[in-house]
């Protein structure tokens, strides 16, 4: 697991510089480094099924075509979703050409089973549909995912762009975390979700300000920031004082911020 640290680093849709966002292969080289803390995206299939991507549509990352939701999950099962990934950025993935060749889009609960016990899941609500955190809900409920006592222990928590989506999550799921993804953190946004009862408010990494960390603080909200699109973003997050980021390249995130 990553050392103890007053700031969190969570691979963004695992290790995502690496290897293919959202598979196997990024999730497991995030833990591989020590970063047990992952964040990832779901939505469901046309056939109701909870599965790890972040596009709405299938032709990014994946051999398909068209939206998720309307894509059964045998149909998801028969596609690629490592062909497209183009090489690691920094020196830890494999290289060559089609080295991702084998991946494929995970379902929930397959990641459920697989880190049991072993990661802190940062899990994105990315779609509206209505059902999604219901059935979200029941999943970690089955496999016994829960809050974690810490940053560094294994658990899970929830975010999403969608306050609907978070109101709905916060009546399944009272007990977990959740967090409001936007760009700014504004008065309006913290009442908004302080007053559902969430407990984190995640602006974007490169604009935000120490102003608006203590204005966080003040609703009592954990800030954590995301679309670290480079080094000086990452410095800004940590020097505003949030409490940690998504980073598609944890590793250099980690030495740069213990140099
Ligand atoms: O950490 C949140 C971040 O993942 C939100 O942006 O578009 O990468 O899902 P996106
Ligand atoms: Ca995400």
């Amino acid at each position: 697991m990553q050392s103890a640290t007053l700031f969190t680093l969570i691979a963004h849709r695992g290790f995502s510089s690496d290897a293919p966002e959202n598979t196997y292969d990024a999730f497991d080289l995030a833990v591989e480094h020590g970063f047990n803390n992952i964040e990832t995206d779901v939505q469901l299939t046309s056939d109701g099924t909870p599965v790890l991507i972040h596009d709405e549509t299938l032709d990014r990352t994946t051999t398909g075509s068209g939206p998720v939701a309307a894509a059964s999950l045998a149909y998801l099962n028969s596609l690629d979703a490592g062909i497209w990934f183009e090489g690691p950025a920094e020196t830890v993935g494999r290289k060559g050409p089609a080295a991702y060749g084998d991946s494929f889009v995970p379902t929930l609960e397959e990641f459920l089973q697989r880190y049991e016990g072993n990661v802190n899941l940062h899990l994105e609500l990315k779609s509206g549909e209505p059902e999604l955190a219901e059935k979200v809900a029941a999943l970690l409920d089955e496999y016994g995912w829960k809050r974690p006592a810490s940053p560094s222990e294994p658990g899970v928590s929830i975010s999403s762009f969608h306050f609907e989506q978070l109101e709905r999550s916060r009546e399944a799921m009272p007990h977990l975390d959740h967090g409001y993804l936007l760009r700014e953190i504004t008065v309006q946004a913290c009442e908004r979700i302080a007053g559902i009862g969430g407990t984190g408010i995640y602006p974007l990494a490169g604009d935000v300000t120490t102003e608006q960390v203590e204005l966080a603080q003040e609703h009592g909200l954990w800030v954590r920031t995301w679309g670290v699109r480079s080094e000086s973003d990452l410095l800004n997050a940590h020097v505003a004082g949030a409490a940690g980021t998504t980073v598609d390249w944890p590793l250099r995130a980690q030495k740069l911020l213990e140099s």
